[in-house]
């Protein structure tokens, strides 16, 4: 389609000079003249038709080459580790994969159109212009290096500002997202003034950079219509003197003037590809970059991929984790200890001393850095990542539902569950009863992050989730928080009789939570204070104690 656009290009001028030269000049025959520009209005229709069947194409290509990419990005990150996501973070990797994408889009939309057609059109022009005169030509010799020269210098400018501009945009779209997500606590804490001077500050950043970088663009246009003015000019000057003295057809000069047009024309839409392309190049490079990080939890190729978690049993050797890569700052440091399968274990410890951190490790949602978690007897990376993570149930700290029925955010547990199977979980987790209260029940619909549930209820209903994937080794992290006593106490109560032999472990604030555990670890600074059931603990280790009698002391006070 686009040589069909090129062949006419060329074509054109030179039978507009036939008709002048020929037709007006010589001849004087107006029947060769009609027949020759019935020839040209043909060329335009079969111009037109490669032009209007190549732009859409292209337009296809490149919108089907971006969604493409975006499923493969998208895939790509669903696929990444909590510390590949910590680093790229969220705002960043959504403009990566909308903004960046669509930048490369419509670069490949443009190089598609235009890439053959210029440099053909080049090509083609040149070609016909030295056959006309080449003394005349010699003027674009001396033209396009200095274009050429020109263009090279604005793309070494460019490509730096737009990755900044990039950048700026990655804030924006960082800041944009933790605001809304978290709306309620902005609104809550009346922060919106803060968060408005926030954002407005990033976008004015954003503003300055783009403007920065499009005033080099700015400059391209006028600075290469003056170069192709004065390329007009002097072939009209050399060529008019030609004409003057007889040298030269006036139809060849105005068909010369033309594909000299042409050639300007050309090496202007090229500039503007690579100019355009400058940019999609900083976006390729940012999606490149996702694409070419490696989760850093993956399943190896080594290892056992059958097992699975059978007993439930968790051993720790001697782990030492933290989230940097420096290995500074260690968040778990020499933890060891041993939980049978079936036991229930409490971690109790002050905000921040690596409860989360310690039980995180054990689905692999980050890796220890050094030592071993054992699984049933077995490292937890050499079970495949599916098998481990059906093997465990974990409640995040900060779990979220998801818009949709509560019946469909149950299924997370397990797609094929019964309806049988979802009652009774939800009857463990105490959530039946206010599922039901409602006259929906189960297929009331959640809003966006589970809006429309209390805190509380939000908390029951992601513990039956979690309960519905019967797993061996269940991990509720702070997760009866906002639950009053009575119905955590009951909580526990059906975990007792109903999950004997599940093994569970409960991060826990408040001590009545865990006092009958099995074993109860406290934890100070990532590093396990003390070990023991509750008698054992009020014993032998006086923060323990200190943590039970400060408890119960508000316990009285209330
Ligand atoms: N994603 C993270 N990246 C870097 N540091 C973190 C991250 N999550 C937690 N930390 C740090 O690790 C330490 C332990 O945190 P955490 O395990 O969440 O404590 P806890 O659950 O006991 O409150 C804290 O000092 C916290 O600042
Ligand atoms: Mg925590």
């Amino acid at each position: 389609m686009m040589l069909t656009e090129v062949a006419g290009d060329v074509l054109m001028p030179k039978l507009m000079s036939l008709i002048i030269n020929e037709g007006v000049g010589e001849l004087k025959d107006m029947g060769y003249i009609i027949n020759t520009g019935i020839r040209m209005v043909l060329l335009a229709v079969v111009m037109m038709a490669g032009g209007v069947l190549g732009n859409y194409f292209a337009a296809r290509a490149s919108i089907s080459f971006a969604s493409d990419l975006r499923a493969d990005v998208f895939r790509k990150v669903q696929g990444f580790s909590f510390k590949n996501i910590d680093k790229f973070s969220t705002g960043s990797l959504i403009t990566r994969l909308t903004n960046d994408i669509t930048q490369m889009q419509n670069v490949l939309r443009m190089a598609l159109v235009m890439l053959l057609r210029s440099p053909g059109m080049l090509v083609g022009a040149f070609i016909m212009a030295i056959t006309i005169n080449a003394r005349l030509a010699l003027i674009i010799g001396i033209v396009t290096p200095i274009l050429g020269f020109g263009i090279y210098f604005i793309m070494s400018k460019a490509l730096p500002r737009f990755n900044i501009m990039q950048k700026k945009l990655d804030t924006l779209n960082t800041g944009i997202q933790e605001n809304l997500t978290n709306i309620r606590v902005v609104k809550s804490f009346v922060r919106s003034d803060f968060e408005e001077e926030k954002f407005s500050a990033a976008n004015t950043e954003l503003r300055d950079n783009t403007v920065k970088a499009l005033r080099i663009i700015i400059c391209t246009m006028p600075l290469m219509t003056l170069m192709m003015n004065i390329t007009t000019l002097a072939v009209v000057w050399f060529g008019g003197g030609f004409v003057i003295k007889g040298g030269m057809l006036v139809g060849d000069l105005i068909a010369f003037t033309t594909y000299i047009t042409q050639i300007l024309m050309s090496l202007m839409m090229l500039s503007m590809i690579i100019l355009q392309g400058s940019r999609a190049l900083a976006s390729s490079r940012r999606v490149m970059e996702v694409l070419d990080t490696d989760s850093d939890i993956t399943d190896d190729a080594s290892m056992n991929k059958d097992a699975h978690v059978t007993q439930g049993s968790v051993e720790f050797k001697n782990v030492t984790f933290n989230y940097t890569d420096t290995g500074e700052n260690d968040v778990l440091c020499d933890i060891s200890f041993k939980i049978e399968p079936g036991e229930t274990v409490g971690i109790l410890g002050a905000t921040g001393s690596g409860k989360t951190s310690l039980v995180q490790l054990i689905p692999r949602l980050y890796d220890a850095d050094e030592g071993e978690i054992l699984v049933d007897g077995i490292n937890v990376k050499d079970y495949s990542l599916k098998n481990l993570r059906d093997g465990v149930g974990m409640v995040l700290q900060k779990n979220v539902l998801f818009s949709g029925t509560i019946m469909e955010n149950l299924k997370w547990g397990d797609e094929n569950a019964t309806e049988e199977e979802i009652i009774e979980s939800s009857e463990h987790a105490q959530a039946h009863g206010f599922v039901t209260a409602a006259p929906e029940g189960y297929e009331r619909e959640l809003g966006q992050g589970g809006v429309n549930v209390s805190g509380g209820q939000k908390q029951r209903l992601c513990i039956a989730r979690a309960l519905l994937k019967k797993p061996k080794i269940l991990i509720l992290d702070d997760s009866t928080s906002a639950l009053d006593t009575a119905t955590e106490a009951r909580i526990r109560e059906n975990f007792d009789t109903d999950l004997d032999s599940t093994t569970k472990i409960i991060i826990a604030q408040r001590i009545t939570s865990v006092m009958d555990a099995d074993k109860i670890i406290v934890l100070e600074d990532g590093r396990i204070i003390g070990m023991g059931n509750h008698t054992e603990l009020m014993e032998i280790s006086e923060e323990y104690r200190d943590i039970y009698y400060s408890q119960k002391e508000k316990e009285k006070a209330r």
